[in-house]
């Protein structure tokens, strides 16, 4: 069976056609995934505004989709169904893909599913490898989210960590803005990063401990549902984002002395080229460090026989090679997106889609978008 999907959650149109192989080890395959990225349009603004965010997505659906079926080869009757994102994300922006695959799967007589966005990207990690070995612990961590799920059955999320502030993406994207880096400050502050000495500045990360947790990870303990339920660790960046912004301030007070000092700085950088490398390396060190840690500390916790990395900052090369060596010095394989499914994409909604079709969870025409969906 064909599924096509359509995902417009925040800033990327974007529709896929993807197809089921009947093997359980490589249950998808991807036939099309088109992507209008809008980032371009929202750089202007320095961060994604909402409003134009919904009217961008009215413009491009329909040639995504168009495109997206075209180069599948596939024709309506091809089609087993249609899934949509239903949230969480924008509102504006869910409602157009929402209405827009609602109206095709009424036009054409085919059956709907409603997908979450981070059921997408944990099942991006499934359409790339292959089936995970299970019980496995999920890190979603993107610019809305940075949620850790202990996944104890194939298309079973169970929410055990989540940020209490910002998303570690939305901390990189702030924190760029900060050094007048641009948007979206991922991207840059990775590539910055690697010429940077990750220990010139001591930026420090919160530890969030949630009060069942007093008892202590047991190690290697096996984990059933009401495991799941005691054990819970949240993340925190916003002191990070804090402690950089002071970082600043501080450059730019001891700035202003040197000029009050009659030193002719007016025109120079802050940073000179290797202070911005430095603070990017820095800072990069504290984010992965502390995603790493409590992602490998729920799999010890869980007993977890794989480990899964999936969303926009999933894409970060650190993150991607400090969580293979971890995953190899502790013998748990770690699995990631392509870089292409890390970011937004239709593809992942299509394979989430799918597992939902098949476990009969279907959405009626009376489908709404829901911001705040939850899982
Ligand atoms: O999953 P995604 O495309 O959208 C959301 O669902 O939020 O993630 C976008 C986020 C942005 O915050 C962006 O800065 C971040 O992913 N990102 C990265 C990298 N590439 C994208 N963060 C760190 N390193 C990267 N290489
Ligand atoms: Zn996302």
């Amino acid at each position: 069976m064909r599924i096509l999907a359509i995902e417009s959650s925040c800033d990327e149109t974007a529709a896929a056609v993807v197809e089921e192989t009947g093997e359980a080890a490589r249950p998808w395959r991807t036939l099309s995934s088109v992507i209008a990225s809008q980032v371009a349009i929202h750089r202007e603004w320095g961060g994604v505004v909402p409003e134009i965010a919904s009217r961008q997505h009215l413009r491009d659906i329909c040639g995504v989709v168009e495109r997206a079926m075209g180069d599948a080869s596939t024709s309506w009757a091809d089609l087993g169904a249609i899934a949509v994102t239903q949230g969480p994300g924008l509102i504006g922006s869910l409602l157009v893909g929402v209405s827009f695959g609602k109206s095709l799967a009424a036009a054409h007589r085919l059956p709907l599913v409603g997908v979450h966005h981070l059921a997408g990207h944990i099942e991006s990690l499934v359409l790339h490898n292959g089936a995970m070995p299970l019980p496995a612990v999920v890190l979603v961590v993107s610019g809305g989210h940075t949620s850790l799920y202990h996944v104890p059955a194939e298309g079973e999320y169970h929410l055990v960590g989540k940020t209490r502030d910002d998303a570690a993406g939305e901390a990189y994207d702030k924190v760029a803005k900060l050094l007048g880096l641009g948007y979206p400050g991922g991207p840059v502050i990775d590539r910055l990063a690697r010429a940077g000495n990750d220990r010139a500045i001591d930026f420090p990360v919160a530890r969030m401990t949630h009060a069942d947790r007093a008892q202590g990870p047991a190690r290697g303990v096996p984990g059933p549902f009401e495991q799941a339920l005691k054990w819970r660790a949240d993340f925190s960046f916003s002191g990070l984002k804090t402690s950089v912004l002071r970082y600043v301030k501080r450059r730019q007070e001891e700035r202003a002395a040197a000029v009050d000092r009659g030193q002719a700085l007016h025109n120079a950088p802050l940073f000179g080229e290797s202070e911005v490398a430095d603070i990017c390396a820095s800072f990069q060190r504290a984010v992965v460090e502390s995603l790493i840690e409590r992602t490998f500390e729920a799999a010890r916790w869980f007993g977890a026989k794989g480990i899964g990395i999936a969303g926009g900052v999933s894409a970060n090369s650190r993150l991607r090679t400090d969580a293979m060596a971890r995953g190899e010095r502790a013998g748990i394989p770690v699995f990631l997106p392509s870089l292409a499914l890390s970011t937004d994409n239709a593809a992942m909604i299509a394979a989430a889609g799918l597992r939902r079709f098949r476990a009969g969870a279907l959405a009626g025409l009376d489908l709404n978008a829901d911001a705040a969906l939850q899982m």
